[in-house]
C-alpha cells in the first residue's frame, strides 16, 4: 500500500484523489489518509503530491504510518474532488514537527 505521511498536515494540497482510481482517500481536518486495503498499489498518486507526502509502504520504518491510515480511513469521509489547499500550504511544506504540532 502507499500511505499518506506527515508532511501532508496543514498543506492538504489533494491533487492526490484527482488520480487514484479506487478513490481511496480520506479527509480529516488537515489532513488525508489513504485506506491501506482499498489502495490497489498502483502508485499514481505519489508523484501527484506537491508536498511529497506519499510513502510507499516499501519503505523502512512505516508500519507506524500504515496503521495511522488505517485508522483514520475508517473514521473520516471519503474526498473524491480536489479542493484549495490550506491557508499557508506553501509555509507548511517541510516544516518538521507537524504530527506533534498540529495533528488533532
Ligand atoms: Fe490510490 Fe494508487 Fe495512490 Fe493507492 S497508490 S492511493 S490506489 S492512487
Ligand atoms: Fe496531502 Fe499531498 Fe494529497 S499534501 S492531500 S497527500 S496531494
Amino acid at each position: 500500500t502507499y500511505v499518506v505521511t506527515d508532511n501532508c498536515i496543514n498543506c492538504k494540497y489533494t491533487d492526490c484523489v484527482e488520480v487514484c482510481p479506487v478513490d481511496c482517500f480520506y479527509e480529516g481536518e488537515n489532513m488525508l489518509v489513504i485506506h491501506p486495503d482499498e489502495c490497489i498499489d498502483c502508485g499514481v498518486c505519489e508523484p501527484e503530491c506537491p508536498a511529497d507526502a506519499i510513502r510507499p509502504d516499501t519503505e523502512p520504518d512505516m508500519e507506524n504510518w500504515v496503521d495511522f491510515n488505517r485508522k483514520y480511513s475508517e473514521m473520516w469521509p471519503v474526498l473524491v474532488t480536489k479542493l484549495d489547499p490550506m491557508p499557508d500550504a506553501e509555509k507548511h511544506d517541510g516544516e518538521k514537527g507537524k504530527l506533534e504540532a498540529y495533528f488533532s
